[in-house]
């Protein structure tokens, strides 16, 4: 099992460039299903959850290429409707080819993505919204065998609660269904916007029709694109928090900073000065890190993703801070490890109390999901000792060369 090495205390500097979004290339990725002409993809980022669908993509028959800058999805031979276990138990976005294959196929056998260590991770809110499209499911064995002998008919449909991946699966859905759908409460992520540029490219007719209803015209005929993926705002966030926790000097290319505004406020306020141009953004970290109080929401609110991050910066604040983690029941597992490194860090309920002016300590660490491992490597940079890091599959999922990204700018840390 791969670890990593990191020496801590050192200001990074430089320059860093942002990858594309794993979460906007999963459910465009899934979307190609809708589609036998061939689709050119680039901005990829190399991780391994684009890996596992990929995978995923191939095990139903899609005929995938990619070399260095692009992949190309040719589904043109794509006739398979089950979607493992194996595959989609590492990777719960897999069960975004629910709403394709049923869209293509009218039917579909896909594995329920089961929990992870943030949550129980349901997928109730997609079922209910596709049984309103006309499809009949039973889970049989832990797969979701689904049908719509008809084909899917189009709808009026409220989300229950705000749900990133049952928009997506419902927008992929009703992109192929007879008749209009008007999809309301939907989650507005960027990832979501991204994902419908792609589908209006490829010849499919949805608009926003206001901020959370999204109004599709189902079609039937799509057209051979090639698109690029947006970059990754979850990545960009943690850049930002490394120069903060630092008090480095990074600058951040290939990135949308409109996109992240709420990021970019929520750290000035705790004392980083911030350089906002087009494409790119200039963060230099201050000695003195206010203290917050800070709640996770569904986009354009503080993502989730970003919690774990952010609550190792705040334990270097002069005062205590406390963050309410609103989207998932179980995602204060970093806590703990960063407890043993000197936290002093308390759970209430979904409340996290930091109290703030710790020197982190090195230790020998454990990664538990893929955004608590790269907290940790946030604070063992602030450390003066040598830590390491185990389990950094967790971290393989979702950022890409990140050693590599880290050691141009001043890190030191390698990959044993
Ligand atoms: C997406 O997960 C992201 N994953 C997550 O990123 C992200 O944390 C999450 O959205 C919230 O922004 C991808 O895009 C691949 P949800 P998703 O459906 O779609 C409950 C990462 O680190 N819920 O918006 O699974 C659910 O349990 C990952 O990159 C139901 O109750 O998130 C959660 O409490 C982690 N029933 C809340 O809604 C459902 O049918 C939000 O989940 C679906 C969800």
């Amino acid at each position: 099992m791969q670890k990593l090495e990191i020496f801590g205390s050192k200001k990074l500097k430089g320059q860093i460039k942002i990858s594309g979004s794993k979460n906007a290339a999963l459910p465009i990725l899934a979307a190609t299903l809708l589609t036998n002409k061939k689709i050119i993809i680039k901005n990829l980022p190399n991780v391994s959850d684009i890996k596992t669908m990929i995978t995923l993509l191939q095990s139903l028959g899609s005929r995938i290429t990619t070399n260095k800058s692009q992949t190309i999805v040719d589904n043109s031979k794509q006739k398979k409707k089950f979607a493992s276990y194996n595959l989609v138990k590492t990777m719960r976005a897999g069960i975004l080819v629910l709403g394709p294959l049923l869209a293509k196929f009218g039917f579909a056998k896909v594995s329920l993505p089961g929990g992870c260590a943030i949550g129980t991770r349901p997928i109730d809110i997609h079922l209910k919204s596709l049984s309103k499209l006309g499809v009949k499911y039973k889970i049989d064995q832990g797969y979701v065998i689904a049908e719509a002998p008809k084909g899917l008919k189009g709808n009026k449909i409220r989300f229950a609660k705000i749900s990133v991946g049952a928009t997506e699966n419902l927008i992929i859905a009703a992109s192929f269904a007879k008749g209009t759908t008007i999809l309301s409460n939907c989650a507005i992520e960027p990832e979501i916007k991204d994902l419908v540029n792609f589908l209006n490219k490829m010849g499919c007719k949805i608009e926003w029709i206001s901020t959370r209803k999204i109004k599709i015209i189902g079609v039937s005929k799509l057209k051979e694109i090639s698109y690029t993926i947006m970059f990754d705002r979850i990545e960009a966030g943690t850049y930002l928090i490394a120069a903060a926790i630092t008090q480095g000097n990074l600058i951040l290319q290939n990135i949308i900073p409109k996109v992240i505004k709420t990021e970019i406020e929520i750290l000035k306020k705790i004392g980083s000065k911030i350089l906002v141009k087009k494409n790119w953004l200039q963060i230099k970290g201050n000695k003195k890190i206010r203290n917050i109080k800070i709640k996770t929401a569904p986009y354009p609110g503080f993502p989730t993703d970003l919690q774990a991050q952010i609550m190792v910066l705040l334990c270097k604040s002069n005062k205590k801070s406390i963050i309410q983690e609103n989207i998932f029941e179980n995602r204060f597992m970093h806590v703990a490890e960063l407890n043993r490194m000197g936290a002093k860090i308390s759970i209430d309920g979904n409340k996290a109390i930091i109290k703030g002016n710790t020197n982190f300590q090195s230790a020998e660490l454990m990664a538990t999901d893929l955004r608590a491992s790269v907290s940790l490597i946030l604070a063992a940079l602030t450390t003066q000792g040598k830590s390491v890091i185990n389990r950094i599959y967790h971290l393989d999922r979702g950022y890409e060369n990140i050693e590599k990204k880290l050691k141009k700018v001043g890190a030191k840390i390698k990959r044993v």
